[in-house]
């Protein structure tokens, strides 16, 4: 199983929309069974929430499913998973610092994006609405992306 994990600050609002929007395109390709995704959060201000209403509306609204309980980002994590995909800069700082070194795999979600690659996905939490539409664009094309590069990396 390739394991995939993307990370945020708070795991309720980018992190866990970003895991339902890729899984969404896993199912879609029949990869069910070879990559598997969860979410995590650099801080524990939410350990054990669901996401942010405003994720599930916005994953409603393009009919995906969410469901995620918040838990926080560790140290096993950086052995754990294949992938780790930061949504901003501070979180791939943070995931270095918490992992006592660089992870192998880990990148930044929009150096996947075809537009503005390399940007961060920005917090939308203090931000209106748009701003999760917003978002969801960003992982929506970075989703895609990423999932082609890791079926080429590994002959799916
Ligand atoms: P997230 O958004 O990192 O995309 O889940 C945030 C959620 C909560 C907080 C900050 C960012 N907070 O400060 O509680």
């Amino acid at each position: 199983m390739i394991k995939v994990l993307f990370v945020c600050l708070g795991n309720i609002c980018r992190s866990p929309l970003a895991e339902a929007v890729f899984n969404q395109k896993v199912k879609e390709k029949g990869l069910k069974n070879e990559i598997s995704s969860d979410s995590a959060g650099t801080a524990n201000y939410h350990v054990g929430h669901a996401p942010d209403h405003r994720s599930v509306e916005v994953a409603a609204k393009h009919s995906i499913p969410i469901q995620h309980e918040g838990r926080q980002y560790q140290l096993q994590d950086a052995s754990e998973f294949d992938y780790i995909l930061a949504m901003d800069d501070q979180n791939f700082r943070d995931i270095i610092h918490i992992s006592g070194d660089k992870p192998e795999g880990l990148f930044k979600m929009r150096d996947f994006d075809t537009v503005n690659k390399g940007d961060n996905v920005p917090d939308p939490y203090y931000g209106g609405r748009d701003g999760f539409d917003h978002v969801f664009e960003m992982l929506d094309r970075s989703s895609d992306k990423l999932l082609d590069f890791i079926i080429e990396k590994h002959n799916l």
